[in-house]
């Protein structure tokens, strides 16, 4: 087996706690791993004088793989986020969300498992809004062929190594005929190169419907910056709450692993936090560095916690701490 080098970024209020949890539980799979660790956000404003210091930027550029906790961003105020600096700088262009229900917690739908790919580098994210005349913004809408096309070509590629039958092209090319239109057109020739997997399209407003009703039907999508950031929360929604949701963001350059959740600073010190969604990141992240069989252990162990259901978290009715959580999955790991 050999050893892998991965940055490590704890963040900010519940980080370092759920990441420490996080942590322990992963080398108990086994796994060989240095962390090398990193300050980004407010702490590296401190001690460097800016918010993506290029030692941590540099860290993982040289690793490839960073697993991060979440970082608080002032509103209304004080500098970005640092999550759209990090994906920026790094070109981190696929959001990839697995939505999976887990046992024993109760939600809309206790089978659901789906994945959407989000494209996170253009559409009106890219920032370019102006006053035309006052009383009139425009923001404009950027969507290109290199980006659309590796973004469907991803989503293909992760439905093949994943073992996914489907992928469905979110939309709505029916009014947006040139943008959308040409997102669906790079995504129907990507496809041509992926002739086992299904590929089908729908409608935004159509497909939030059919995912209240009857989300089972979808396997993997794809979809441009914005309607991913809307449908990837109603989906978590759809599963108990954005508490368990993991997130990768993944580059030519780089992998970046994290929480959907915030830093929680209402519960941060207390030892309370839900290492799940984090954890599930590094599982996703153990995934992507070729150990597949560690994954697929800690996953076990983590679903198998979850289904005794005597050691579960206070945010999702137990009294176990974030420590309790952790040495259950660590237990069921060992034996
Ligand atoms: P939040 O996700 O931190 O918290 C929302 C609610 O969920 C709180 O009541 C919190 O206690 C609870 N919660 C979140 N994660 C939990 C966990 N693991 N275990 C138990 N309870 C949990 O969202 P909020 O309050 O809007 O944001 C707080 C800060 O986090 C802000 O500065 C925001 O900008 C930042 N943030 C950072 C993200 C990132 O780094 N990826 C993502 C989202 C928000």
């Amino acid at each position: 087996m050999s050893k892998h080098t991965i940055t490590l970024i704890p963040g900010d209020g519940i980080g370092p706690e759920i990441i420490a949890a996080t942590v322990r539980i992963i080398e108990a799979s086994g796994v060989d791993i240095e962390w090398e660790t990193q300050i980004i956000g407010a702490q590296a404003l401190e001690k460097y004088g800016t918010t993506l210091p290029e030692p941590a930027v540099e860290s993982i550029r040289r690793n490839k793989v960073a697993l991060k906790g979440p970082l608080t961003t002032p509103i209304g105020k004080g500098f970005t986020s640092v999550n759209v600096g990090l994906r920026k700088v790094l070109d981190l262009y696929a959001n990839v969300r697995p939505i999976r229900a887990l046992p024993n917690i109760p939600c809309k739908y206790p089978h659901l498992d789906l994945v959407i790919v989000r494209e996170n580098t253009e559409d009106l994210y890219a920032g370019l809004e102006h006053i035309v005349v006052p009383g009139v913004v425009e923001s404009i809408k950027v969507i290109t062929e290199k980006a659309s096309t590796r973004i469907s070509r991803y989503a293909f590629e992760f439905a093949r190594r994943e073992g996914r039958k489907k992928v469905t092209a979110v939309h709505k090319a029916n009014i947006m005929k040139l943008s959308d239109g040409l997102f669906l057109e790079c995504f129907y020739n990507a496809a041509k190169d992926f002739p086992e997997i299904t590929a089908d399209d729908k409608i935004i407003d159509n497909c939030c419907m059919q995912l209240v009703m009857n989300p089972q039907q979808f396997d993997v999508m794809v979809m441009e910056n914005l309607y991913g950031d809307i449908v990837s929360d109603l989906c978590a929604g759809l599963i108990g709450g954005l508490g368990l949701a993991p997130g990768a963001n993944i580059g030519e350059i780089g992998a970046v692993f994290e929480a959907v959740h915030g830093s929680a600073p209402d519960i941060a010190g207390q030892g309370i936090a839900n290492p799940t969604a984090v954890l599930m990141a590094a599982i996703l992240m153990l995934k992507h560095i070729g150990e597949r069989d560690a994954a697929e252990r800690t996953e076990k162990a983590m679903l198998e916690v979850f289904a005794d259901g005597t050691t579960i978290t206070k945010d999702l009715g137990g009294t176990a701490k974030t420590a309790d959580f952790a040495n259950a999955i660590i237990d069921k790991l060992k034996n």
